[in-house]
């Protein structure tokens, strides 16, 4: 396993033993309301009873029981053990039905080929050196049709500063740049203390999506800032530099063969 997946299983353990942030489970009022908590972009499609949902590096007793709420027959995959664990108490305390699988996002030899018909990931590609490597499984793993929504950091988010200097906030690494970010500065709320993180180009993140076999339908960017906020604040940073992105994309078979021909690697 490449170390630095291998420390951020640890620190993600470690996050959930501090009850940081992106570590709580589901309340009892997700559960009054569980479609308005996993479909907050109005993408999801029809009645969930019995689809296939692959929620991925989505640990932490959230999206999944939501889903299996909904109907969903649901798959979790998260490279924490702690974060699974809580998917597992969360289901047990609902009577439902989660089938918890302990890997990293870009392995997932152990799910069969087009199984599942929504795989959904919360803000995690960070996590990895090798988006491509996710879509790839992603892709074999959806149905044909499937839909994949996935949240990711954008790159201006990871190359600025964590606190605003003079008028603003400053670019202080590269675009094209390789390797894990710096550490997380003490107190910055867009990124996660402890873990490692690195920066994935749009040419990736959307290109890369694409090359590997989806059809982008629609991209959001979530509205968390506030300029009124006080400088230095995560809702201040958010309103220069937002830090999410939303994508709903759908695996097609043949457009993905089709781009795949016409893709010349740079
Ligand atoms: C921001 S949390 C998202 C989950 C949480 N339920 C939420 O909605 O906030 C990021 C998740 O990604 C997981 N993760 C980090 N690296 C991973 C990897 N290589 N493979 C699978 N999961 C990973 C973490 O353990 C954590 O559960």
């Amino acid at each position: 396993m490449d170390p630095a997946i291998k420390h951020n299983r640890a620190a993600w353990d470690e996050r959930v033993r501090q009850r940081k942030p992106h570590t709580g489970p589901a309340t009892d009022k997700d559960f009054e309301n569980p479609r308005a908590v996993v479909d907050q972009c109005g993408w999801l499609e029809g009645s969930l009873e019995g689809k296939r949902v692959l929620c991925l590096a989505a640990g932490g007793g959230k999206q999944s029981v939501l889903f299996a709420a909904l109907g969903a027959v649901v798959t979790v995959v998260d490279i924490s053990p702690e974060m699974l664990a809580m998917d597992k108490r969360v289901a047990a305390e609902r009577k439902l039905k989660v089938q918890t699988v302990e890997t990293s996002m870009e392995a997932l030899p152990m799910l069969g080929d087009g199984t599942f018909d929504l795989i959904i990931q919360p803000v995690s590609t960070s996590y990895v050196p090798d988006v491509l490597a996710v879509y790839r499984e992603v892709a074999r793993v959806a149905a044909s049709g499937a839909l994949y929504i996935s949240q990711h950091k954008q790159p201006a988010c990871l190359q600025a500063e964590s606190f605003p200097a003079g008028k603003g906030y400053m670019m202080a690494e590269p675009y094209q740049r390789s390797g894990p970010l710096p550490p997380v500065v003490e107190g910055s709320r867009h990124r996660e203390a402890g873990t490692i993180e690195f920066l994935h180009r749009w040419e990736d993140l959307v290109g890369g999506m694409c090359r590997c076999g989806f059809v982008i339908e629609d991209l959001l960017e979530p509205r968390v800032g506030n300029v009124q906020a006080g400088p230095g604040t995560f809702e201040h940073r958010s309103a220069f530099l937002p830090p999410f992105v939303t994508i709903k994309a759908r695996r097609k078979e043949k457009e993905a063969k089709a781009r795949l021909a016409l893709w010349v690697p740079a």
